[in-house]
């Protein structure tokens, strides 16, 4: 062993074999779905049914927003110059942050906070707005029902994930609501932070789930624009109309 000999506790690489956290790659595929490896790779051991389950409904939330999110436009934005996937991905990627997205981290940390603090809930609302802080993960400049925040609690509670922080999440929601006379209701983002809270995952990879959700929605941005669109348009944030397939029904 060298001087500069350091360890891993995630990937085993051998010749002609991959093990991933104790697990060969060639029987966790097709056998396990790539939200349970997410989990696994994070976490370290493999999620039982219904904890993939959450964790597969967490990133089809975030897919996509449409053409409407700073990250997708800044993505569209530096693919329209030719530049390539890579280049504009991690474009878009650098566009998620605490107003967009990157809630996640901060709102676990709040959540964390009322219940392991053992707060009371109206009194912690109360302070928040006294001194102007920002309460993470709650209202959305565009949603007063976000239909991702109201599926995401319904499964919590059928899967049984809809404990003290997702309690903290909703009794925040109706103290703001209380407080200020404006209902603020828990976002997609402060939704996710309260599951990830439930599922014991750091604040410190919160806003990962967010990230690895949006990718693919930033790589079919980017695709389109580099195959449909006129280089250097201009790319007006709100003049732009869904022309895609039409809605179908899947109840
Ligand atoms: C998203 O999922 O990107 C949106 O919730 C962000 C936004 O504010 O439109």
């Amino acid at each position: 062993m060298g001087e500069n000999h350091w360890t891993t506790e995630i990937t085993k690489i051998e010749p002609n074999k991959i093990v991933v956290r104790g697990y060969r790659i060639d029987q966790l595929m097709g056998k396990y779905s790539f939200p349970q490896v997410i989990y696994l790779i994070l976490k370290g051991e493999l999620p039982d049914e219904r904890t993939g389950k959450i964790i597969d409904a967490i990133l089809v939330s975030s897919v996509d927003h449409g053409a409407t999110p700073p990250s997708t436009l800044a993505a569209r934005t530096i693919a329209s110059t030719g530049s390539p996937l890579n280049a504009a991905l991690a474009g878009g990627i650098l566009a998620i942050y605490k107003y967009h997205g990157g809630a996640i981290e901060n709102a676990m940390r709040q959540f964390k906070e009322i219940v392991e603090g053992g707060k009371d809930v109206r009194q912690w609302v109360e302070e928040k707005l006294k001194n102007k802080q920002i309460i993470y993960g709650f209202g959305h400049r565009y949603h007063k029902n976000d239909p991702r925040t109201a599926r995401l609690f319904q499964m919590a509670e059928e899967l049984g994930f809809a404990g003290e922080y997702v309690r903290a999440a909703r009794e925040v929601a109706s103290a703001i609501e209380e407080i200020k006379g404006k209902r603020l209701p828990v976002n997609v983002d402060g939704a996710i932070a309260a599951i990830l809270c439930e599922l014991e995952f750091p604040p410190e990879l919160g806003n990962a789930f967010f990230i690895m959700a949006r990718t693919p929605g930033l790589i079919a941005h980017i695709y389109e624009e580099q195959t449909r669109m006129k280089p250097m348009r201009k790319i007006d944030p709100v003049d732009h109309e869904y022309v895609g397939p039409p809605e179908k029904d899947l109840t």
